[in-house]
């Protein structure tokens, strides 16, 4: 089997992984591994933007303020010290390097999304900030000649020796060989897990990868069961949802129900820009109270040319689908969105193993508590991406001798059957752990599993297989994770535990071989 030595891995390709790979390659050598193109990731498709406190009417103190707001007392006031204060430094940086945010008469033109008690939403090409900063970071890592990137390369297991993480094995899709990486140190930064659920506005690849990496190796998981829906991706039945930005809402765009009535008006003093959490679960409830997979989004309303120029590529996707977001009313619905817990790591995104970090939504930094305050994540690939990079350069060199661990093939004849298993997964999830969810369906889900998991070989010999034993693990976490938490706090909303409690102002911590704690 080839084996390829490197200071630093890097395990993903979106803003959290580009970061982290651009500030390590200042210590040393860094290999980049994506399952797929170095341009295929979630931060590539952010809409909204950047948030950060650089208006001079703004302070981190009050970025601050809001975040720990829409974290419903989950957050790291800590970690989430780190984000606002460096955040601005960070990108403040980019600006410096070159990076081109949206400016109208020499100042930066700054969005509001929910949450927010200021404009502060740096935007770039309008509203495809994700596509812009992930190029021109990607463009950064290029340059660099000491980072090599391996794309269509999987990485199927983190190698643990003397319980330090010193290496990875993958399987590279093009030469079908399986490869070993050792390093002194590993960076996840592999992204969500929302395609783990059958309405999602993520690409296909975000399917909870590193998680299951971790887990496996024996990292711990924070905080499994908050998933983040977004209130307003396009509904059209039977098709893929497509996300809206809630900068949207941000320009004054209108959440209607079916009978055309603003509802969000009188359950929020921020109306539709309220919190996330509270904004799409409100939806959900005018759904089933209305009956209807979907209500309305509005911009008509609004001045249609400049809702055309500032939101252009959802503006031409929309009409594609047969939309005009300037006069008609768009049927939206929410969708899994973000994966709020991950790998728990420390404030430089370390893990519980030595030489193992992660960044970026894979991780849980402390920064998101029960809700993610909108567009705090691309801040936070930038913040810990640069901060695990640093940690992991000051890391000693490994024993490199290692385990080769079983091959694994990539026999595409067993594609179908896993593309099979993970629609019944996703279709599981959707349906019995999405917005609201009860004890019963929990506990439903969790045998539905357990059933699934049965039927996955023991013994893993081939990559489809064990995708689908991640898939198949990363849900039982999430769900068993769901069933502990007997309230409702942010993302997860219980119908059989429908407040708040104290008790559960905690972390659930879950980790192999162990009992959940907190
Ligand atoms: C959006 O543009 O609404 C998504 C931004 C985010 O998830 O932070």
């Amino acid at each position: 089997m080839q084996v390829l030595d490197f200071d630093t891995l890097v395990i993903g390709s979106g803003l959290a992984g580009l970061s982290a790979a651009y500030h390590a390659s200042k210590y040393g050598t860094v290999a980049i591994i994506t399952k797929s193109q170095l341009d295929t990731s979630n931060s590539y498709y952010a809409q909204g933007g950047i948030a950060a406190a650089i208006d001079p009417e703004d302070s981190p103190e009050l970025h601050l303020h809001d975040t720990m707001v829409a974290g419903r007392g989950l957050c790291e006031e800590e970690a989430v010290k780190v984000l606002v204060t460096e955040g601005r430094q960070r990108i403040l940086e980019l600006i410096d390097m070159g990076m081109k945010f949206d400016q109208m008469d020499g100042n930066y033109v700054l969005g509001l999304e929910g949450g927010h008690s200021k404009r502060r939403i740096l935007h770039a090409g309008g509203d495809a900030t994700g596509k812009e900063i992930t190029c021109f970071m990607l463009q950064k890592v290029k340059e660099q000649n000491n980072i090599r990137s391996f794309e269509y390369a999987a990485v199927t297991e983190l190698i643990i020796k003397n319980g330090q993480c010193v290496g990875v094995q993958a399987i590279d899709f093009q030469s079908g060989e399986n490869v070993i990486f050792r390093s002194k140190a590993s960076i996840l930064a592999t992204g969500g897990l929302s395609r783990l659920f059958s309405r999602t506005t993520n690409p296909h690849t975000a399917t909870g990868d590193g998680i299951a990496l971790a887990y496996d190796a024996g990292a711990q998981l924070a905080d499994m069961e908050f998933i983040q829906f977004h209130p307003s991706a396009l509904f059209l039945k039977n098709q893929d949802a497509f996300l809206i930005s809630e900068a949207v809402r941000g320009e004054g765009a209108w959440l209607l129900n079916t009978d055309g009535e603003r509802f969000m008006k009188d359950i929020h003093p921020l109306a539709e820009l309220a919190p996330r959490d509270i904004v799409a679960f409100s939806i959900y409830k005018q759904m089933q109270k209305q009956n209807s997979p979907h209500i309305y989004l509005s911009m008509k309303h609004l001045d249609a040319a400049k809702t055309k120029t500032r939101f252009s590529t959802i503006y031409n996707k929309l009409k594609e689908f047969g939309y005009d977001m300037t006069s008609d009313l768009l049927p939206i619905a929410p969708a899994a969105h973000y994966m709020v817990g991950g790998i728990k790591t420390d404030l430089n995104g370390e893990t519980n193993i030595p030489g193992l970090f992660a960044c970026g939504e894979v991780a849980s930094t402390g920064v998101m508590g029960a809700n993610r305050l909108a567009s705090n994540s691309l801040l936070e690939c930038l913040v810990f991406g640069k901060r695990a990079s640093e940690q992991a350069a000051k890391r000693k060199p490994n024993d490199l001798t290692q385990t080769v661990k079983q091959p694994l093939t990539n026999d595409i004849t067993n594609e179908q059957a896993f593309l099979e298993t993970k629609n019944d997964i996703a279709d599981l999830m959707s349906q019995k752990v999405g917005i609201v969810r009860t004890g019963q369906m929990l506990r439903e889900t969790i045998e539905q599993l357990e059933a699934i998991g049965r039927k996955i070989p023991k013994t893993i010999t081939d990559y489809n297989e064990l995708k689908a034993r991640h898939i198949q693990q990363i849900c039982l976490l999430i769900a068993q994770s769901a069933l502990l938490r007997e309230e409702s706090r942010g993302g997860h909303i219980r119908e059989d535990f429908q407040h708040e409690s104290p008790d559960f102002r905690l972390h659930i911590i879950q980790q192999k071989n162990q009992e959940p704690f907190f």
